[in-house]
Formats: C-alpha cells, structure tokens, sequence
C-alpha cells in the first residue's frame, strides 16, 4: 500500500520545493523532488493546454518513481496575439533566447496596440497523479492583467518585467514579491490543490 503521505514535487527547481514547503507547514506531507531520484526521463511538454501538460508530467514522474507526483505548468496568454506566447512560454522566440529578447519579440508583435488590446493573463495548471499514473485533480489558476508598452521593473522572473496585474499600475517586477505570492496564478492554483491533498492524504 503506498504511502499517501509523501508527495513528488516533479521539478528539479530546489526554490519550488522550499516555496511548497512552506505552503505545506505543519502538515503531515512529505516531499520529495525528482534530484531524490536517480535515472529520470525527462517528460515531453506535447500537450496543447497548460492543464494537459501538468498532467503528462504528473502521470510520467508518478510511474517513474511509484509515488503520488505533482506537477505544474505555467505560461503568459496576451489576448490580441491569440493566446500566444501559451504553452510555448519558456521557448517563445527559441529556447536559447534570453528572456529581455522574449519580452521585445512580444512587444513588436503586440505593436503600439491600444490598453484594451493589451489584456493577458498567467495560468498555472497543477495535476496530481496517485503512483499508478491516475490523475487525481487538475485545478488551474489564472491571474488576470495587461502588457506594459515596454518593461519595468528588476524583481521576479520571466515575462514579469511586462505584466501589469488587473488592480495594479506597476509589472510584476516592480511590486514587491509578497504581493505576487499572493495573487500571482500560481498561488490561486495551490490555494486550491492544497484542501484538496489535505484530504486525500486523511482518508
Ligand atoms: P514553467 O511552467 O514553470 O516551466 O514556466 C513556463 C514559462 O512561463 C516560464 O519560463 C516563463 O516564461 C513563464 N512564466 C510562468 N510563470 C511566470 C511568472 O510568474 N512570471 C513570469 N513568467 C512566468
């Protein structure tokens, strides 16, 4: 019978897994990440939806090492190019272009567009999958806002130089970090799985 408690974080990424710790506090959870694990095959992002993509990983990470596996996945959808840059976040532009090179392609192809063009939003799709590779729940979380005419701001990551979050006139990288932690989409998304762990782990 495996153990409910423990808990793959399927990412190498050791600031995720601090982050989550402390989400998690006092709780009996245990985690685990993928650095814990030896012989790792990387799992393809082929899935055409956020919420898809978590869940080819948390299906493949939970098979790989017979544990319950989390997995995320998170990107920037602007609304006037179509959802784009969507799935393709992390590559936009090539995977070896740096991200100031992301956020100047972006804002060419977004051109001089008025505010009501600018509209986009982060989403954050986490699936959980028991060591069978089921997938237990997916929740995603979504944070709405607009692209800034050019970036600002030091703080965060990613595309947060542009992103102007809905309530807000400053980027993501120039409010202060508790304020993203708390409305940012992947926060919405833990909010959410982490009742839901709660209980599954209690039965
Ligand atoms: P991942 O799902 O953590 O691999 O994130 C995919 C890509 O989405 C990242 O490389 C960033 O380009 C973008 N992204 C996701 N979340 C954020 C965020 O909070 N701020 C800025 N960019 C983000």
């Amino acid at each position: 019978m495996p153990d409910r408690h423990i808990l793959l974080i399927a990412t190498y990424n050791l600031g995720k897994v601090a982050e989550l710790k402390d989400l998690f506090g006092k709780t009996p959870v245990e985690l685990r990440h993928l650095g814990d694990f030896d012989n790792i095959i990387e799992a393809a992002e082929t899935g055409s939806s956020f919420a898809e993509n978590a869940q080819i990983k948390a299906r493949s990470y939970a098979l790989q090492t017979h544990i319950m596996a989390l997995a995320d996945d998170s990107g920037l959808e602007v609304e006037a190019l179509d959802g784009r840059p969507g799935v393709f976040s992390a590559r936009y532009g090539g995977e070896e272009t740096s991200f100031s090179e992301k956020i100047a392609i972006l804002l060419d192809e977004l051109g001089s567009a008025h505010d009501v063009h600018r509209r986009a939003q982060f989403s954050c799709a986490i699936a959980i999958a028991d060591p069978s590779g089921k997938i237990l729940r997916t929740v995603v979380g979504k944070c709405t806002g607009r692209i800034a005419c050019e970036p600002r701001g030091n703080g965060g990551f990613g595309y947060d130089p542009i992103f102007v979050p809905d309530g807000y006139n400053q980027t993501f990288g120039e409010l202060a970090a508790g304020i993203k932690q708390k409305i940012s989409h992947r926060a919405v998304a833990f909010r959410e799985i982490i009742p839901f762990l709660l209980d599954y782990i209690a039965i």
